[in-house]
């Protein structure tokens, strides 16, 4: 058996593989598909088969040409041989189903890996060996902690402090999910009742392996939004209340950098602007100058303003809207701040959390146009 742990939080990164005895064997994700192909495409559609190619991420990891990256974003790399193809697929399969246990106390999770004996570990304990490969009973997979082993850094500073920079395990383990037992798998891995695998009799929970949920839909189940706007003689007073409904951590969470955008716009009949303004929140990581960097080059953080588990956030909004028109409310998720964007040179992607639209003015016998004020709901 071999044994290795990721989770290097706090400590400087490993100069070499801290393994006695590497190089067992690994395959790659469509060998496994060739019996699990639902699993199979679910887990292509998901961030952790683009772990160790994200655009983002290669560009960090090639700026802070720090070894540690690889040990969450490409496991296996530590572990196996470097030219298994399965080294190069990020977080596939074969690095968490090679997860045997994880450590019951740590603050920061650590895991075990059993790469030898082509074992799979799963959350099943009655699974059968089939001709391919033999199953390990873990419970641990219905357990946070198989998560947060990876979803859970800091970084280590030179005043002996250290920076969070991923922190959706430690927040989880701090909310009332963590009290009631909602683990992150409830949400990101939904379970459905059918065969985990080709050729098998035995019905099962199977859990979706998209971790983002159908065409990426969780993003939109996150944020409660409440829009209630009054005029005062063509100045508009639009207040937006942002509830975290559906997280069991802070909105964004990820990697720090990532960003909530709430944009308002007044615009008139035409469509033309007449004002217009927005808002972050996110968490900014600065250097010695107080520069917001990417967390490598960070010394502290400057601000956090993101949103808690099941916290309510308001924003306070006045527009010069004297042409009668309408109210455009935008939230999206972007992937990271235009700062971080703009120093690595790789665009930000934008995923919409919700938009609302409420009309003003107009005709006071005008059909179907509203008079302010107004107040719209939207649930996630
Ligand atoms: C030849 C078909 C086949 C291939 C290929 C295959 N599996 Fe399986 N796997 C099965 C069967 C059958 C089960 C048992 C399902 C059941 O009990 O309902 C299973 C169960 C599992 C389980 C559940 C184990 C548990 O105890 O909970 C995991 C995890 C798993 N496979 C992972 C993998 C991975 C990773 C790969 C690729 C390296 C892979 N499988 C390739 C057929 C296959
Ligand atoms: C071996 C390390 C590792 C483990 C274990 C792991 N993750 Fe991840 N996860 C990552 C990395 C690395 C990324 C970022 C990938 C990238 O570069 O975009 C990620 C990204 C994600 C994302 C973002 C998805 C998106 O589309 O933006 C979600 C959600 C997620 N993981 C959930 C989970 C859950 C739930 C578990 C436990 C069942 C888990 N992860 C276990 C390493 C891991
Ligand atoms: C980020 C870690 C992670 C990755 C990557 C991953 N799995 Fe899983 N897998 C899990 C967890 C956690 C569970 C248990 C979820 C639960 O029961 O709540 C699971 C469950 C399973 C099961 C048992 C049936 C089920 O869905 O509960 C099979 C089979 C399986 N995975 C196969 C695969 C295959 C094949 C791949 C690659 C295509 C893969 N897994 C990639 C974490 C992962
Ligand atoms: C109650 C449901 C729920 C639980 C429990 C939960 N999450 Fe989430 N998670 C969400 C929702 C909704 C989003 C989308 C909002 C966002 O991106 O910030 C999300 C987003 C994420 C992201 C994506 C970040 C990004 O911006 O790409 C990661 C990573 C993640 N969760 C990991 C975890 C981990 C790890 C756990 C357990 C320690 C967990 N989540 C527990 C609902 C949940
Ligand atoms: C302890 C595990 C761990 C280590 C070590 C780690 N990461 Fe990550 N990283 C994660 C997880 C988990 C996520 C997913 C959270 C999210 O969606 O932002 C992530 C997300 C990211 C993202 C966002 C991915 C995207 O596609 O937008 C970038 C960029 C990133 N990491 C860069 C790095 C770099 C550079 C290093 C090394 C200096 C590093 N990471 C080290 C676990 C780790």
């Amino acid at each position: 058996m071999q044994e290795a742990s990721a989770s290097p939080s706090a400590s400087p990164p490993p100069d070499k593989p801290s393994l006695e005895k590497p190089r067992a064997r690994a395959f790659p994700a469509d060998r496994c598909g060739d019996c699990h192909s639902m699993l199979h495409a679910e887990w292509k559609t998901s961030a952790h088969a683009r772990a160790r190619h994200a655009p983002l991420y290669v560009a960090m990891r090639d700026q802070s040409k720090n070894p540690v990256c690889e040990v969450c974003h490409a496991p296996l790399a530590g572990l196996t041989a470097p030219a298994e193809r399965a080294v190069d697929e990020g977080v596939t399969c074969e690095a968490c189903h090679a997860i045997r246990d994880v450590g019951e106390d740590a603050a920061e999770p650590r895991y075990t890996f059993d790469l030898e004996g082509n074992r799979k570990f799963g959350p099943y304990c009655d699974a059968k060996d089939n001709y391919f490969h033999k199953v390990g009973c873990a419970p641990a997979f219905r357990d946070a902690r198989v998560c947060g082993g990876c979803h859970a850094f800091s970084m280590p500073l030179a005043d002996g402090k250290s920076l969070p920079i991923i922190t959706e395990f430690t927040e989880w383990r701090a909310s009332s999910f963590a009290v009631s037992g909602t683990a992150c798998q409830e949400c990101h891995m939904p379970a459905e009742m059918t065969y985990a695998a080709t050729g098998t009799e035995r019905k099962v929970r199977v859990a979706h392996h998209g971790f983002m949920g159908e065409k990426g839909e969780l993003v939109r189940k996150a944020l409660g939004i409440v829009a209630s706007a009054t005029d005062h003689a063509g100045k508009i007073a639009l207040s937006v209340v942002l509830k975290n409904e559906g997280a069991g951590h802070a909105v964004p969470s990820g990697v720090a950098g990532r960003q909530v955008v709430v944009r308002v716009q007044a615009l008139d009949e035409k469509g033309q602007m007449q004002a217009r303004e927005e808002r972050m929140l996110g968490r900014v990581l600065v250097d010695e100058a107080g520069r917001e960097v990417p967390f490598y080059l960070a010394r502290a953080e400057k601000s956090d303003n993101r949103i808690a588990p099941g916290e309510a956030r308001t924003l306070a909004f006045e527009l010069d809207a004297p042409q009668p028109g309408s109210l455009v409310i935008e939230v999206a998720w972007r992937s990271a701040s235009p700062a971080i964007s703009e120093a690595l040179g790789v665009p930000a992607e934008e995923r919409s959390m919700g938009k609302i639209e409420i009309p003003f003015g107009g005709k006071r016998s005008g059909k179907g146009r509203e008079h302010l004020p107004k107040t719209v709901v939207v649930r996630p």
